[in-house]
Parts: C-alpha cells; sequence; structure tokens
C-alpha cells in the first residue's frame, strides 16, 4: 500500500519570517525537527501547518505569495495559521506558555490558572483543526506536535472529521503531585488519549503520564515493555511510546570539520585570554538553571582561586516569549548577577563571565562548540535538551567535557559520558565543573567518544523514522541498547 500522506502540525512554522522596511521576507529555519521531516515530507507528499509567529495585522494573501517560493526550497507546502492578538496572549502566552509551560516542568508557582487562557486554548485548537480539515484526506496521517495542540484530536472528532492523529511531546510531563493542581486535569488526559500513538521523550515522562491517567481511570493496564507499550484504557487500546529526539549529527560533525569552522575557532580563542573555555548556550527561560550555572561558576572561583585568571565562561543567551513578565525579570536577574561575578573577580587580563544575548548563526555556533573545553547544560528541567547533543557532535578531537544536569531529558542517554550535576547543588556543582578543568585527556576522550556514538546512531533521523513505524504498528528499527 502507498504510504500516508503526512501532515505535520506544530504551534511554530518552521520558518523564519521578517518584516524590513515595510517588507516581509522569509527563511526556512534550521531547527532538527524541519531538517528531519523535510525528507520524509518529499517522501510522501503533505505539509506543515502553524503559526508563522506574526503578531498584528498581516494580509494572509501576500504571506501565502512569499511562502510559495519557500516551499520550492523546502519541498513541502506551508500552511500558515494567523493568530489574533488575542489570542496570542490568551492561548499563546497564556494557557501554553504561563500553565503548561511552567506546570509541566515542575514550576507550578509560576502558573497562572486563567479561565480565560483556557477558553482560547480551546477556540485555537478548533481552529487550527478547521484548516486541517480543509487541507487532510482520511487517509492522511497527522503528527501533532508539543503541547501547546493537545485538543487537537478532540477539536477535529467534535468538528465531525475522522483522522489519524498521533502526538509527540517535546516537553516533559510531570508526576501525578504536580498534574493534579490543573484545574483542567482530567480534560487533558481525556483528550490526550484521543491520539491513536502518544509519544513522550523519555521513560520518566511517559511513566508520568500513565499514573496521571491511571488516577482517573484505576482500571487501566499496561502492556508490554521498552520503547512502545500499550494502554488499554476506556475501552480502547493506544500506543504509547518513549523516543529521544535528537540532531542531525552527521550534519553537525561535518560542519564542525570544515576549515572554516576551525579557522574561527581559533579566531574566538585568541580573543579569549584563558586557558579553559566553558561554554553555555540557552533560550532564555526559567527552566534552563542559568543563575544556578552562573552561582556554580562563582563558587568554584571562590572555592579553587587559582581557576581565577585560567577560566572563562562564554554564557549565550537566544531571546524567547519576550511577552511573558517572567522572562523580562529572568533576564534582569541574570545580567545583575554576572555584572556582580564580573565586578567581583575581573582582572585588566582576564573577564570571568562573557556574555551574548541575542542570536548567532549556524556557522557561528558550530565555531564556538568546537572551541570550547566544556559545555555546560544546567536546566532544572528539561524535555531533552539539544545543546548538549549539538556540542558533543562538534568535539572533532573528542577533547570537550559535557556538564550536563541530571534533569534533562538527554542525561539518561549521555549519562556514560556526561559530568552528570544536580543545579540546585552549588557546591557539587562547582566541584563538578573544578573536575572537569583536571580531568585526563584519556577520560575525556573516551568520554566524549561514547556520546558520539550514541548520539551517532540515534540522531535525528532514526528519531524519526521510528516514530513513524511505531505510529503506524509496526516494529522498531536500529534499537542497540543506550
Ligand atoms: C520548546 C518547545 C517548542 C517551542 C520552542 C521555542 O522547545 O518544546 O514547542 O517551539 O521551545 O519556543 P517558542 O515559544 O518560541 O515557539
Amino acid at each position: 500500500a502507498d504510504k500516508e500522506r503526512m501532515i505535520v502540525v506544530s504551534n511554530r512554522l518552521p520558518i523564519i519570517l521578517k518584516k524590513r522596511k515595510q517588507k516581509w521576507s522569509v527563511e526556512p529555519g534550521a531547527g532538527g525537527l524541519v531538517t528531519a521531516l523535510s525528507p520524509v515530507l518529499k517522501d510522501r507528499g503533505g505539509m506543515w501547518i502553524g503559526w508563522p509567529g506574526t503578531r498584528g495585522r498581516i494580509n494572509l494573501s501576500g504571506l501565502r505569495k512569499i511562502l510559495g517560493p519557500i516551499s520550492e526550497e523546502t519541498g513541502f507546502r506551508i500552511v500558515p495559521i494567523l493568530l489574533e492578538n488575542g489570542e496570542i496572549d490568551n492561548y499563546y502566552y497564556g494557557f501554553s506558555n504561563s500553565i503548561i509551560w511552567p506546570l509541566f516542568h515542575d514550576l507550578e508557582a509560576l502558573c497562572r490558572f486563567q479561565p480565560q487562557y483556557w477558553e482560547a486554548y480551546v477556540r485555537v485548537s478548533d481552529k487550527f483543526a478547521a484548516v486541517i480539515a480543509k487541507h487532510s484526506t482520511e487517509k492522511d496521517i497527522i503528527w501533532v506536535n508539543d503541547y501547546q495542540l493537545i485538543l487537537l484530536a478532540g477539536s477535529l472528532e467534535r468538528l465531525g472529521v475522522k483522522r489519524h492523529c498521533v502526538f509527540f511531546l517535546h516537553i516533559p510531563f510531570p508526576s501525578p503531585d504536580l498534574f493534579i493542581k490543573l484545574p483542567w486535569r482530567k480534560q487533558i488526559i481525556d483528550e490526550l488519549l484521543r491520539f491513536s500513538f502518544l509519544c513522550f521523550q523519555t521513560h520518566r515522562d511517559r511513566r508520568n503520564f500513565i499514573d496521571c491517567a491511571r488516577s482517573f481511570y484505576p482500571a487501566c493496564r499496561v502492556v508490554g515493555r521498552g520503547a512502545i507499550v500499550e494502554l488499554e484504557i476506556k475501552g480502547h487500546t493506544i500506543q504509547i511510546g518513549s523516543l529521544p529526539i535528537s540532531i542531525d549529527y552527521k550534519r553537525f560533525r561535518s560542519m564542525a570539520s570544515a576549515k572554516e569552522a576551525a579557522l574561527r575557532s581559533r579566531e574566538i580563542r585568541k580573543d579569549i585570554t584563558a586557558d579553559f573555555l566553558v561554554l553555555g548556550i540557552d533560550r532564555l527561560d526559567y527552566t534552563k538553571g542559568i543563575p544556578e550555572k552562573l552561582r556554580a561558576f562563582a563558587r568554584a572561583l571562590e572555592k579553587y582561586p587559582h581557576l581565577q585568571g585560567k577560566i572563562s565562561l562564554f554564557q549565550l543567551i537566544i531571546p524567547s516569549r519576550e511577552g511573558v513578565a517572567e522572562y523580562g525579570a529572568l533576564r534582569d536577574e541574570i545580567q545583575k548577577l554576572i555584572s556582580e561575578i564580573n565586578g567581583r573577580f575581573s582582572t585588566t587580563a582576564w573577564v570571568p563571565i562573557l556574555y551574548r544575548y541575542g542570536t548567532v548563526d549556524q556557522k557561528e555556533l558550530v565555531a564556538m562548540y568546537r572551541a570550547a573545553d566544556a559545555g555546560f547544560v544546567s536546566s532544572l528541567k528539561d524535555g531533552m535538551n539539544l545543546v548538549c547533543k549539538e556540542y558533543c557532535a562538534c568535539q572533532t578531537d573528542y577533547k570537550g567535557v559535557l556538564i550536563l544536569s541530571e534533569f534533562a531529558g538527554a542525561a539518561y542517554q549521555l549519562r556514560s559520558g556526561a559530568i552528570l550535576i544536580n543545579p540546585y547543588d552549588v557546591e557539587a556543582t562547582a566541584d563538578a565543573l573544578y573536575y572537569s578543568i583536571f580531568m585526563k585527556e584519556e577520560e575525556k576522550k573516551n568520554r566524549m567518544r561514547r556520546m558520539c556514538k550514541s548520539i551517532r546512531e540515534r540522531d535525528v533521523y532514526w528519531w524519526v523514522n521510528n516514530f513513524l513505524r511505531a505510529a503506524a504498528g509496526k516494529e522498531l528499527k536500529d534499537f542497540p541498547e543506550a
């Protein structure tokens, strides 16, 4: 039989839209998901449906005109859904990013449980469903991505539209103790159970989901074990997976191996006076544990004074969700901390923390990864975290050390090579930093080789293929033990 056509749905389209001098321009996004899905979409046919990230009045037909040529480039069609200002505030900044995002990252105190957020969340889901219904048939597979669109299978059903819907959650799923704080907890569980295949990043997230579902349906039963299990619940069976998302390993590796990257990384090192360079790259987000990372770094300088003048941290912060108040406050907190630490330790020849707030292109990113002696990821909770995988892929000489939070989804896969830390533990994190600096080269290389092997074997293509195999009820492939 012919493969099903694939309709990918996500809140944000994989494109970058810019407005310069009243004129819109658009480029394909550089994310791992679009790189991995492009070949599949080209092969099966299909499209990507989502919000282009725009606010305010924008002309849909004008937008379609500029998206046409992009489809030539990406090889699949891009269908934009525009959101009104109220929808952006209540559905995107509201329910998605001021309720689900903090709650699912275990930060219940940051949640604002506003009823109007829920209403908008339902309404926008219905809006997405209407567009999907128009562009798809019963034979297509509808792949819904992430927490912004949990209600989509239900929205389609309520429209009376029968579709094969599958879902991947990119962020963590919380434990029942946290989840039950959500006023709409029962609805969220019931809506997730409408998908025929539900997939999480890790076993931990899947276990949490099943525990939450069981609290409403105590008679449910889990059959099987491993990456895909069956959940018998409410009189039917659904597949539930645990598959870690990844990166295009080969692409990062070959970019990092290029001469240009070598030259640029040497330039970066020449500008930095410290012998040992630690790199942090995070989207501005309170889940990333950036203040915790800065405090641990400062503690290491204090506890081991001979490190002063010898190590620097380069922290790149990528702007994000500027409409949520907590994000602005976090930026202020980070900048204040950095200036305090630099004010305390700097000398005329050395600055402990180098900081950039903004975006850099992929070439520069790869050169930075390559230039750094250690990568430092300190998330308080993270669905997977791809920065740590990218950092490893760019260690062409295997000499870099990865310091990784045990609360990132990636910690399980990379546990045999990374220096795992609890970012809440300042003393132990400072010690881990110290240990990384003085680790023998032999050990560094062994650790990095192990991580690279795992990332190479389970790259983003492996993830996509296995997700789609599971969604089609087939056996998984290439499943080396982690
Ligand atoms: C996380 C989420 C994604 C989201 C991304 C960027 O990785 O899992 O769904 O797209 O952050 O956030 P934004 O709100 O800018 O789309």
